[in-house]
């Protein structure tokens, strides 16, 4: 709220009343009429047509439920708490859009699936900046942070063509499902790391068996799962970010097969091309020359992650636009 001082003029915000009549809102469909005619004043296309269709709906809502006032006041108060949740390092709204399938139905709607092209997953709110740069090779995990995992495979094109020096940005959680930014105090990022394909397009990094994981639940996105009866596991997963000129950047997560919770995902983000299978290596010779500094076995992850070209992922969220389009007028039709 903006203070003002005693005997300050208060300041408007400059705009004109707007040049057409708006009848008095006497009746409840008035409101929403007079609002839609406010909004054709907005500016910007793109923003006229969001603001009108947001509308559209939460008022729709409120009709079609018939919502109470003391409803609404729960609700205005748990959005209240779920910004003052928010810190620099824990962002609430993103859990919340996660929880409510936002996140993941936004990135299927910008990230249409292209034939042959690795599918994308939700980026979640453990991404961080400070991944360090390791060799194809090297761990991104310090010793004792789980079961041993290597990772491996190549960075191709739609067409199968090798995709050299792309960057390769990977985090997971360790073996009692936390990712190193949960833990107080942490001094240096652990179990992440960034790494570049080599001119055949390989890449190779030792790490740790992922676990499954609850989605932070000590606040109010966790305490509206209870209320409406649902976990807040997200099944085990390796976050993968890779990025190359010329190509979509594909924000993505490995799920390997068993998990128990691989189809209730909390947060939406499991596809079925994005589940994969361990091979389970027992070769103390094949563990060291790996490097792998102790024991006789590790897990074995081998994925080719297949990177679209720009042009044919524009062409794709066009095409999936225009679908969507057509679904939607043909599903208003049939109302
Ligand atoms: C994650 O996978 O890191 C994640 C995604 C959404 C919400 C919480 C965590
Ligand atoms: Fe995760």
């Amino acid at each position: 709220m903006s203070e003002a001082n005693l005997g300050d003029k208060a300041v408007p915000n400059g705009l004109p009343a707007p040049p057409f009549f708006l009848p008095y809102p006497d009746r409840p469909e008035l409101i929403t009429e007079n609002l839609m005619k406010l909004v054709e004043l907005t500016p910007d296309p793109r923003h006229k047509f969001l603001v009108k269709t947001l509308i559209t709906h939460l008022h729709q809502f409120v009709n079609e439920t018939s919502l109470t006032t003391d409803e609404w006041m729960v609700a205005l108060q748990f959005l209240t708490r779920v910004g003052q949740t928010c810190t620099p390092l824990r962002q609430e709204f993103i859990l919340l859009s996660d929880v409510l399938g936002v996140s993941a139905l936004v990135d299927a709607v910008n990230n249409p699936p292209v034939s042959g092209g690795t599918e994308s997953s939700v980026l979640g709110p453990f991404f961080t900046e400070d991944a360090p740069d390791v060799e194809n090779g090297d761990s991104i995990a310090s010793e004792g942070k789980g079961e041993y995992m290597f990772v491996e495979g190549r960075v191709l094109s739609t067409d199968g063509t090798p995709v050299p020096n792309a960057l390769i940005e990977t985090w997971e959680t360790d073996a009692l499902g936390y990712y190193d930014t949960q833990y107080k105090g942490r001094e240096k990022p652990d179990c992440r790391g960034r790494l570049r394909t080599d001119s055949d397009g390989r890449y190779g990094y030792r790490a740790v068996v992922p676990v499954a994981y609850p989605i932070p639940g000590d606040g109010p996105v966790g305490e509206l799962l209870i209320k409406i009866g649902r976990h807040n596991m997200r099944p085990n997963h390796l976050h993968l970010m890779i990025e190359a000129p010329g190509f979509n950047k594909l924000t993505t997560a490995l799920y390997p097969e068993g998990d128990e919770w691989l189809s209730s995902d909390a947060v939406f983000g499991v596809k079925k091309s994005l589940v994969v299978t361990f091979k389970d290596v027992h070769d103390a010779a094949e563990a060291r020359k790996r490097g792998f500094p102790k024991g006789d076995s590790f897990k074995l992850l081998q994925f080719d992650i297949i990177m679209v070209p720009e042009d044919e992922s524009k062409a794709a969220r066009e095409q999936f636009a225009r679908e969507q389009a057509t679904r939607l007028q043909q599903k208003s039709g049939e109302k």
